[in-house]
């Protein structure tokens, strides 16, 4: 039996993300070992040093990065520390795994990325929509050329539950920790998603921001706080080659948690993508539809071609997308892009792990966002 060399992992953030994607998504991993965790709060950072046998404990993430033990960091704290905790990490010649969105602006997000590809480091960033297996699914349709020539794309990636009005004051509603509001957190992972599908860049946009309920209150003091990131984002846009693409991110759609929906329309065929159903598509692709879903093996003749209810024929996503995504067909998925990284490290480069490129391309079109709607004109791109 080969002798897997150990990748080391320093964790810097332990809160959701590194509990719910990265921690997990290293144990899954062969040959990597937890060596070091960072985490500003120092209770957090005891529980967590214990939970995982962990015994390279800091407050500071300089000394994490620093350690001759540690091959490779994960990123998982707020936007506002992406860029120094990535920089120092870089520069003691570390891969990195940052988490979404790169960085608060795009020329900070083009430094990481520049950084990182000097020194010939792995990245990764945490674009896990990914790995849903029907976008992985959405993915190889559209580029196997079976939608033909896209026209149209519409992307919705919102929330709101029942109380958006009257929750409290929060970092994430300040740019300074943030860098925006659901175009940064949820925009960016749809961005991603349309890029990553059609492999078409934005080359021009048009943004609406609107703020519903501009002052909130911190529950700790009381205080009263301007909310300085949008509550809802409208983003118009021309894609390379003629296609246009529509996106909606909110924070306040009442009663919705997490709609994540896509919708591409091509010359040749359409398909309807909700994260609600991450193991099938809708698709419809021309003359060729009952072919093509033959091909994946899914076609139930009992369906008809239409359904009224559902207006295309459901393609499951095939075994392979399923297999991605540990646990999926459990129903427990744990949708990590950490092994894929680890894979990376390893010189063997998943096609599906996004990197620091495709973080700092998001990043432009969030900022073009900004700009757009702050002065209420259409941004070409690249910036
Ligand atoms: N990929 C995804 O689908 C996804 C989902 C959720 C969150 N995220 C992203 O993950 C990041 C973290 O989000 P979260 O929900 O885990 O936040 P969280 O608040 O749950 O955890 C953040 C942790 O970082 C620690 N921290 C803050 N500043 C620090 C510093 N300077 N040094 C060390 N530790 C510090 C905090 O104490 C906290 O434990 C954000 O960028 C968020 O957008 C990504």
């Amino acid at each position: 039996m080969t002798e897997v060399t150990p990748v080391k992992i320093g964790i810097v953030g332990l809160g959701g993300i590194a509990r719910g994607q990265h921690i997990p998504g290293y144990l899954m991993s062969e040959g990597v070992e937890l060596t070091a965790f960072c985490d500003a709060n120092e209770d957090v950072l005891k529980d967590m040093g214990e939970r995982y046998g962990v015994s390279h404990l800091t407050t500071d993430y300089r000394e994490l990065v620093a350690l001759d033990e540690v091959d490779a960091v994960s990123v998982c704290t707020w936007p506002d520390t992406h860029h120094p905790v990535t920089m120092a990490a870089i520069e003691q010649g570390k891969h990195v795994f940052c988490e979404k969105p790169l960085a608060l602006t795009y020329p900070l997000a083009h430094e990481m990325y520049q950084a990182a590809e000097e020194a010939g480091l792995e990245t990764a960033i945490g674009f896990s929509h990914r790995l849903t297996p029907a976008a992985h699914l959405a993915y190889h349709l559209i580029n196997s050329g079976d939608l033909g020539t896209i026209y149209q794309v519409v992307a919705v990636y919102s929330s709101g539950g029942g109380d958006f009005a009257s929750r409290p004051m929060s970092p994430r509603l300040t740019r300074a920790t943030n860098g925006g509001g659901p175009l940064f957190e949820l925009g960016t992972h749809m961005v991603d998603m349309v890029r990553w599908w059609t492999g078409l860049e934005i080359t021009s946009l048009c943004a609406q921001h609107r703020t519903f309920v501009p002052r909130r209150q911190w529950s700790d003091t009381g205080e009263w706080a301007q909310v300085d990131v949008e509550d809802a984002s409208n983003v118009i846009a021309d894609l390379e080659g003629g296609a246009t693409a529509v996106f909606m991110h909110s924070r306040a759609v009442t009663g919705r948690n997490f709609d994540q929906r896509v919708e591409v329309y091509g010359s040749e065929g359409a398909l309807l993508y909700d994260q609600a159903r991450p193991y099938e598509l809708r698709a419809c692709i021309g003359e060729d539809m009952v072919r093509l879903c033959a091909d994946y093996g899914m076609y139930d003749p009992r369906w008809g071609q239409y359904r009224v209810e559902e207006p295309y024929p459901v393609i499951p996503a095939p075994t392979e997308y399923l297999d991605a995504v540990p646990g999926a067909r459990a129903g427990r998925a744990v949708r990590t892009l950490a092994p894929a990284f680890v894979q990376a490290i390893r010189g063997r480069r998943p096609y599906i792990l996004p990197g620091f490129y495709e973080g700092m391309r998001a990043q432009e079109v969030l900022d073009a966002a900004v700009l757009s709607a702050e002065e209420r004109r259409w941004v070409d791109l690249p910036l």
